[in-house]
């Protein structure tokens, strides 16, 4: 099947949360080997280094390869925008990723935003990140970003989505302004298996749990970058842009909500509800 692009990005990825060393650079390999060509990775995961070479060594063509990293908040002091930015693209091996976010708002309000969004805005400007975009930004940090970045396009905001917590207030309004959002923790860290729900839609479409899962949020115009440190699972997940779901199903997976958020903590905005 021909990769489905949301914009110039493939609407699956593959995420190395937690994956470092050999994990992270065989995960990486696996991902391409299975067709896919979009790689998530952050300053905060320590793995940009082994994904940088993952992608050198795996025979596919940078300019096939759609690169996301993230600035990790503790990097948007005076300065530490653009250094921080340029010892990513030194790690990952690059001279420019497509795909450059805000990890977080800064916590508690440490870093103003003014700030870092006008250093983030130089990043761009001087072509260090194709794109640029925002992770777990909510409504109203969305709006005053948009004011201060002006006619810099926000390509997407990363966020957890899955069927347990499809968190429609940014959804909503996301779409409602036209920007893809990125569903991250999309299998649930796993809490899909052995759901019921997604178990008997599953047995219709000779699928598992996972790729009804992430069938749903791609079938819900999301770009998703489902994780494992499996080979077998890295081609199972990526299967699931073969699985057309009827409106009937959508209706019952939309149903499975439950408001279960998986990341969460001190660090977090005040959510949108
Ligand atoms: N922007 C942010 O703040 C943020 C936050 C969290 C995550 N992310 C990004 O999103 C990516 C995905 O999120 P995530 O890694 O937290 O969670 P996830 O993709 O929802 O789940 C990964 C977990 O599911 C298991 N799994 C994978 N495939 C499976 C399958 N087919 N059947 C059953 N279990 C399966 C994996 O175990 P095995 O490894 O054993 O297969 C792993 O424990 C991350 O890697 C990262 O790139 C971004």
């Amino acid at each position: 099947m021909a990769e489905k692009l949301i914009g110039t990005i493939p609407q699956m990825g593959y995420g190395t949360w937690n994956h470092e060393g050999d994990e992270a650079y065989n995960g990486v390999i696996w991902a391409l080997e299975a067709g896919c060509r979009h790689i998530d990775t952050a300053q905060g995961y320590r793995n940009e280094l082994e994904v940088g070479r993952a992608i050198r060594d795996g025979g596919v063509p940078r300019s096939d390869i759609h690169i996301t990293t993230k600035i990790a908040p503790e990097n948007y002091g005076l300065g530490r925008v653009m250094e921080s930015s340029k010892q990513s693209l030194e790690d990952l091996g690059v001279d420019q990723v497509d795909l450059l976010l805000l990890h977080w708002p800064s916590p508690h309000n440490e870093y103003p935003l003014e700030s870092y969004i006008s250093q983030f805005a130089e990043v761009f400007d001087q072509g260090l990140a194709k794109m640029i975009g925002v992770s777990n930004f909510t409504i109203p940090l969305l709006k005053e970003t948009k004011k201060l970045l002006g006619d810099r396009p926000i390509t997407t905001n990363q966020c957890e989505i899955h069927v347990f917590m499809q968190n429609r207030p940014i959804v909503d309004y996301c779409r409602s302004i036209g920007m893809p959002m990125t569903a991250y923790c999309p299998l649930a860290r796993g809490a899909i298996k052995d759901d019921p729900t997604l178990l008997e839609i599953g047995a219709a479409h000779n699928a598992t749990e996972a790729q009804i899962a992430l069938a749903f949020l791609m079938a819900e115009g999301h770009i998703t970058i489902p994780s494992s440190s499996k080979k077998e699972r890295i081609i199972e997940n990526f299967e699931a842009r073969n699985i057309t779901l009827s409106e009937e199903e959508m209706g019952r997976l939309r149903g499975l909500e439950r408001g279960q958020r998986l990341v969460n903590g001190a660090w977090v905005p005040v959510w949108d509800t």
